[in-house]
C-alpha cells in the first residue's frame, strides 16, 4: 500500500499551517511539486521553505518535480478543458505513484490554501483511487484558506449574523451576485469584476475588502465602499502585477443591509 497526504499549506505565510499539518509533512517520504505559471519560482520556494521550517532535522525526504500540463487559458469550453487539465494531471500524478515512490512509503502533496477550495487535487487522485490500478490511501489535511486569511487581516467576520455568504469565482460572478446572498468571497478573478459593481446606482452600497499576495511580504490589503476604492484597487492591482509578474488575489463583497 502506497499513502498520499494531500496536505494543505496555508496560502502565503509559512506559519499558516496546523501543527496536523507539521505532523503530516514529518511523515512523507516523497514530495511530489506541480507547480506552474509565472509564481512557479516563488510558489515552489515556499514549499521548500516549509519543508526546511517544518520537517526535523535529520529526517530524510525527496523531492520529485514534474512539469505541470499547460492549459488552455482562453478555451471556448471552460469546463470540457478543466476536465482535460485534470486527466493530463492524474496521468503525471499516476506516472510519479509508479515510479517516484516505493510500496509502504508515503508521498505528500502540498496544496496552496486548503485542498477543498477551488482545487482538483482531490478529485484527481480520487479518481487516480477510482481506476482500480494501484493499491493506495489518502489522508486530506486542511490548510488556511485564502479567504481565512483575508478575513483575518481585515479583522473582520465572513458572514454578517446569521446571513449566508457565497464564495465564488470571478467567472460565475459576471452573472451578477448570487440570488438572495449579499456577500461574496471571489477567488479567481484575473478581470477585476469587482468593477461592475461600483455603480452605486445600480447595484446599492457595496462594500469590498480586498487582499492580494496575502500572507507574503508583498501583501496588499484595501478596504471601504466600492465606488470610493474600486478604481485605487484596480490601479494597485495591475502596478502590483506589472512588478512582480503575476498577482494572486481575493476580496470579500457585501452588499448594505437594504
Ligand atoms: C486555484 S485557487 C486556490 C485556492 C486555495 N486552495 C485556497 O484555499 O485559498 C487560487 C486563488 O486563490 C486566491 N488566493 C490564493 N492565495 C492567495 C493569497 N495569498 N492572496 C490572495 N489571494 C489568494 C486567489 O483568488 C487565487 O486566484
Amino acid at each position: 500500500m502506497k499513502t498520499i497526504l494531500i496536505i494543505g499549506i496555508g496560502a502565503g505565510d509559512p506559519d499558516y499551517l496546523t501543527v496536523q499539518a507539521v505532523k503530516a509533512l514529518n511523515r512523507v517520504d516523497v514530495f511530489f511539486l506541480m507547480d506552474k505559471g509565472p509564481a512557479k519560482t516563488k510558489l515552489r520556494g515556499l514549499r521548500e521553505e516549509i519543508c526546511r521550517r517544518h520537517i526535523a532535522p535529520g529526517r530524510q525526504y525527496r523531492l520529485v518535480e514534474a512539469p505541470s500540463p499547460p492549459r488552455d487559458t482562453r478555451p471556448a469550453d471552460y469546463l470540457a478543458s478543466v476536465d482535460e487539465l485534470n486527466a493530463a494531471k492524474q496521468a503525471v500524478f499516476e506516472r510519479m505513484i509508479e515510479s517516484e515512490m516505493k510500496d509502504g512509503e508515503t508521498a505528500g502533496i502540498l496544496v496552496w490554501g486548503d485542498p477543498m477550495l477551488y482545487d482538483s487535487t482531490i478529485r484527481n487522485i480520487e479518481a487516480l483511487v477510482a481506476t482500480g490500478r494501484h493499491a493506495i490511501g489518502y489522508e486530506v489535511i486542511p490548510g488556511i484558506t485564502a479567504v481565512q486569511a483575508l478575513a483575518a487581516r481585515h479583522r473582520i467576520p465572513l458572514n454578517r449574523i446569521a446571513e449566508p455568504v457565497a464564495l465564488t469565482t470571478g467567472r460565475k460572478l459576471t452573472d451578477g451576485f448570487p440570488a438572495d446572498i449579499d456577500s461574496v468571497a471571489v477567488l479567481l478573478d484575473g478581470e477585476d469584476t469587482y468593477r461592475r459593481f461600483a455603480n452605486a446606482e445600480a447595484y446599492g452600497d457595496v462594500e469590498i475588502y480586498w487582499g492580494a499576495y496575502l500572507g507574503t511580504p508583498d501583501e496588499i490589503l484595501i478596504s471601504g465602499r466600492l465606488s470610493d476604492v474600486a478604481d485605487e484597487i484596480h490601479r494597485r492591482r495591475h502596478e502590483a502585477r506589472q512588478a512582480n509578474g503575476w498577482i494572486m488575489d481575493t476580496y470579500l463583497m457585501r452588499r448594505r443591509p437594504r
